[in-house]
This record gives C-alpha cells, sequence and structure tokens, in this order.
C-alpha cells in the first residue's frame, strides 16, 4: 500500500529492488532511508524486517511530519484522517500553508496536523505532488477530488520475485 502518492516512487521499482536489498541486511541492524518520501522501500523493508531500526530522513519538513505522525500518534492521525473529506477549499488551503512551512513544528499538535495535510494534500492532487487539484478546477472531470480518499483507494502491491515475499511480518514495526 502507497500512503501518500509520491512523483518518483520507488513503489513500481520493489520487484527490482527488494532481491538487491534483502541479502544487505545479514547482520545489519539499521536501516537507513536518506530521502523517505513515500517510503516505498521503507515500508516494504519494515514489513519484511520489523526488528531491524529505522532511520528516516528527508529535508521536506512536511514529509518529516507525516511519518512523525506515523510513527508516534498514528492514533490521532487515524481520527483526522476519519473526520476529514476532501474539498476544493482544503485543497487550496493546505497547499498554500505546506508552501509557507521553513521547518518541523515544535508544537506535537502542529506535527501531526502538518503530517495530516500532507497526506491530504497529495491525495486531492493530480499527480500526487499537490500540483494541479485532482477532478480539475471546479470539478468537471469524472475523476472527483475525492477519488484517493477511503480505503476503497488504495492498493496492495504483490511482488513477483519470491525473495522478495520470502520473509513474513513478525510483529510491530520499529522506530522510525
Ligand atoms: C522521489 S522522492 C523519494 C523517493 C523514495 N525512495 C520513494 O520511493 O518514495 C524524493 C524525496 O527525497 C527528498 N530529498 C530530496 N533531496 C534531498 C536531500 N538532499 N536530503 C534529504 N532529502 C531529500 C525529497 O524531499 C523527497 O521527499
Amino acid at each position: 500500500m502507497q500512503l501518500p502518492y509520491y512523483p518518483g516512487s520507488k513503489y513500481k521499482l520493489l520487484d527490482v529492488l527488494l532481491p538487491r536489498l534483502l541479502p544487505l541486511t545479514e547482520g545489519a541492524a539499521m536501516f537507513v532511508e536518506p530521502f523517505v518520501g513515500s517510503g516505498a522501500v521503507t515500508l516494504a523493508m519494515m514489513n519484511r524486517f520489523p526488528d531491524l531500526e529505522y532511520w528516516l530522513n528527508d529535508r521536506d519538513p512536511t514529509v518529516a511530519c507525516l511519518w512523525h505522525a506515523v510513527r508516534f500518534h498514528a492514533l490521532e492521525l487515524i481520527k483526522t484522517i476519519a473526520a476529514f473529506h476532501p474539498s476544493e477549499e482544503s485543497f487550496y488551503t493546505y497547499k498554500a500553508q505546506l508552501n509557507a512551512i521553513e521547518g518541523v513544528p515544535a508544537t506535537r499538535q502542529g506535527r501531526i496536523e502538518i503530517g495530516f495535510k500532507k497526506l491530504a494534500l497529495h491525495r486531492m492532487s493530480h499527480s500526487g505532488f499537490g500540483g494541479g487539484i485532482r477532478g480539475g478546477r471546479n470539478q468537471k472531470l469524472i475523476t472527483k477530488i475525492d477519488a484517493r480518499w477511503g480505503c476503497r483507494s488504495t492498493h496492495s502491491h504483490r511482488p513477483s520475485d519470491p525473495q522478495s515475499v520470502s520473509a513474513r511480518p513478525r510483529g510491530a514495526n520499529h522506530g522510525v
């Protein structure tokens, strides 16, 4: 499953990447992701190696807030997601707010809010980057702004390479 849609995500390359990464985990204690973005590779690794320690990095503070909220404030993030319905107004408001962000907010609530807005903006945008609004201005296109909001809009990835499905989840994920 992808959380934020991200241009350049390695999601579609997992079948290629995972078989090369899996052997490198032997004897490793930590997986470091310098450009986490959508977390495509990291989530796949966490799924297979929940006992590894994970270090996620991204220069974009809104991306950092999203993964921070997922890791440390999941319940509040879920509640915020459940209470939200996509709208044109929220798309443009969130976009302006996130563009103005210069750093990770100092408060817990601020981090959750920005993380949520990052996720919502990606899901409401056409490209997944917060560029154009999904459904177009005034929602004249067939695909509407909420097409990627809700459990029906997520999809699973089933790697075809046997190596990439050899290790199954063994428990809760570790730190970010
Ligand atoms: C294409 S996306 C991430 C790709 C990721 N592997 C995935 O599958 O989603 C690139 C990410 O790297 C981040 N980034 C770009 N340059 C960076 C840098 N110099 N240091 C840290 N993060 C950076 C961006 O903010 C963006 O979130």
